[in-house]
């Protein structure tokens, strides 16, 4: 039984930010936030909105394009870095009440910015075991609420969205669908990129907790060196493995978490830099809703025909990394 993406759906909020805006209140310019990672507006969430807010208008409009109606999924997954509550509840639960979603099984899937990529081979491993016909899969994220807006070093980085697909078993087809994922785990380096206080680790403490504990921290240098390497293990595996020459795929659609990073990949791989998808100009890094938003974006713009052969591929907190093969 084949997985095959049905739809795509996409949400951001209105509200959007230049990069100008944060020269008002720390040390930093539109010319170097550009520079150093290609990214020239975020969309931040507003006050009233949390991701389950933003999840749910994404996941909306996906269901709506493949017309089923949400009494009708299995499975809801939402993969997400800032879920609304610390732990528990997770943040399916609360979509699932939303979205009348009666029958569904729901969960979150926490594996940073890669969570979209696991989340596409957690959806097919469901399918294929015959537990479900369709899943809801969402990458979405509120990053802005949990980034130090006095730390020029992170802030400028992030924004806020959601990108969902439906994906649904297909048994008319035998070559479309989600085809093979390659999934890894670095986790020597998961202190490189965390929220530290708030877990078991380190509890909050009443007035002794640095309240800047609770914020994103990251060494921006050593992800920066991990993605660049493991995006061409990633692509390399998945090429290897299923036979397929890269003139074959149609489009990489990459993490947008900086377009050096995809540069510096591209110069060593040898894959020009117009085979991947890039819309980080506008979004920043979106963490698990990047890959989504992106293939939601190409979605609209008709760039996906059925039959083209798409690989996903991403890096992100854990640390975890890999990517998908979908012939859509
Ligand atoms: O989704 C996974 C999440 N991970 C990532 O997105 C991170 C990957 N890493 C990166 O994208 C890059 O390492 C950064 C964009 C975070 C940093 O770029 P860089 O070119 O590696 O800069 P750097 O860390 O080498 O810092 C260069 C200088 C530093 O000043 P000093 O110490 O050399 O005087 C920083 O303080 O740039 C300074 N700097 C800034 N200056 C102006 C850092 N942030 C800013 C800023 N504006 N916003």
């Amino acid at each position: 039984m084949r997985a095959v993406i049905r739809s795509m759906g996409g949400y951001v909020p209105s509200r959007r930010m230049a990069n100008e805006e944060f020269s008002k209140f720390i040390d930093t310019s539109d010319e170097w936030i550009y520079s150093h990672t290609g990214i020239r507006f975020r969309h931040i969430a507003g006050e009233d909105q949390a991701t389950s807010d933003l999840a749910l208008e994404a996941c909306k409009v996906a269901l709506e394009r493949a017309n089923l109606p949400s009494e009708d999924i299995d499975v809801i997954l939402i993969a997400t870095a800032t879920s609304d509550f610390i732990g528990f509840p997770a943040t399916a639960c609360i979509v699932q009440d939303r979205l009348r979603a009666q029958k569904a099984a729901s969960m979150d899937i926490v594996a940073g910015c890669t969570g979209f990529i696991y989340g596409l081979e957690t959806a097919r491993g469901y399918i294929a075991s015959g537990f479900a016909k369709h899943v809801l899969l969402c990458g979405a994220e509120a990053l802005t609420k949990v980034t130090d807006w006095e730390d020029r070093n992170t802030c400028v980085l992030f924004g806020d969205g959601a990108g969902a697909a439906v994906i649904s078993a297909d048994s008319n087809t035998d070559d479309r669908g989600i085809l093979y994922s390659y999934m890894r785990t670095e986790g020597s380096g998961a202190r490189l990129l965390e929220r530290t206080a708030g877990g078991s680790r380190y509890p909050m403490v009443p007035h002794k907790t640095d309240p800047k504990d609770f914020f994103l921290k990251m060494d921006g240098r050593k992800v920066y060196s991990f993605a660049v390497r493991v995006i061409i293990e990633s692509i390399n595996n998945i090429l290897e493995n299923n036979n397929v020459e890269l003139d074959d795929i149609k489009y990489i659609v990459p993490h947008q978490a900086n377009i050096r990073i995809i540069e510096a990949a591209s110069r060593r791989s040898k894959i020009p830099m117009d085979k991947f998808y890039m819309n980080i100009a506008e979004y920043a890094n979106t963490s698990a809703a990047t890959i989504p938003i992106a293939l939601n974006e190409m979605y609209e713009k008709n760039l996906l025909e059925e039959g083209d052969l798409i690989l996903t591929v991403g890096f992100g907190a854990g640390l975890t990394y890999g990517g998908n093969l979908v012939r859509w």
